[in-house]
């Protein structure tokens, strides 16, 4: 399989605190890989970095044969680049069919005829069709974290990078997330997964990164990173 996206020496500092020090890794068209690390080790980031949301202080990135490094955040999404926010960011005003329509029109590229269809599609793939009407803004927890991921997802990504969906959910709930990033997969989306829910990780991912100390600490089957000393050392707490 070809990457679909590759990092190459990644640099990013807050002042003199280094969050990424020389971070390299490439994505398969088709993956699912899964980011692991402690609070603070700079996951969130990194998908800014990803995103162009934050600025690298040094590296390169290379998305589906172009290098996106250069390209601001809405020219990435515009190539194919998609991403939720941790602490969801939907136009609370709108409704949960607006939002989408939005998504489609600015980063999908979607005229207004064909946004219609596609928005109904969106909505039944995330289990929202019947919340379509509903204020953004009023939605309880876990229909707030399906739309997150239904509006990353109106834009018609070919990489979908995920931040946390699964947090304060059921067990229940959690399962129907990994259900949900399986059929993502069966679409032929590309899908980058930070997530503290073990069960996640270890379920749904093809391939699991560990960064710890702004640097990729284990890299490999989920499996044997979730078991890697190191990792359970500054993560697991073992
Ligand atoms: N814009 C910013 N300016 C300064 N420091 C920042 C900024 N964004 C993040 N940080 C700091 O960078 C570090 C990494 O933060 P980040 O949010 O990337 O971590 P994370 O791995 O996503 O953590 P969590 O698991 O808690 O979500 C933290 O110490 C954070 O306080
Ligand atoms: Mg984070």
């Amino acid at each position: 399989m070809a990457a679909l996206l590759a990092a190459e020496g990644l640099h990013k500092a807050f002042g003199a605190v280094k969050i990424a020090a020389d971070i390299s890794f490439t994505v398969a068209e088709g993956e699912v890989v899964g980011i692991i690390g402690p609070n603070g080790a700079g996951k969130t980031t990194l998908f800014g970095l990803l995103s162009g949301n934050v600025p690298l202080d040094k590296g390169r990135i290379r998305f589906d044969g172009l290098d996106v490094t250069g390209l601001p955040n809405h020219a990435r999404a515009r190539a194919g680049i998609a991403r939720t926010y941790q602490v969801p960011r939907p136009f609370t005003h709108m409704t949960v069919a607006e939002n989408l329509r939005v998504a489609a029109i600015f980063g999908g590229d979607l005229d207004e005829a064909e946004c219609d269809d596609w928005v109904a599609q969106v909505l039944a793939f995330t289990g929202l069709t019947t919340r379509a009407p509903l204020l953004a803004g009023r939605l309880g927890l876990l229909d707030r974290k399906r739309h997150e991921l239904a509006r990353a997802l109106a834009t018609r990504p070919s990489l979908l990078l995920i931040d946390e969906v699964a947090a304060g959910l059921t067990d229940g709930e959690v399962d129907d997330f990994i259900a949900l990033v399986g059929r993502i997969k069966g679409a032929g989306i590309t899908v980058v997964w930070i997530e503290h829910v073990m069960k996640t990780m270890l379920k749904a991912t093809d391939r699991l990164i560990a960064l710890a100390g702004g640097e990729i600490i284990a890299e490999g089957a989920p499996d044997v990173v979730i078991a890697d000393p190191g990792v359970r050392r500054v993560y697991l707490g073992a």
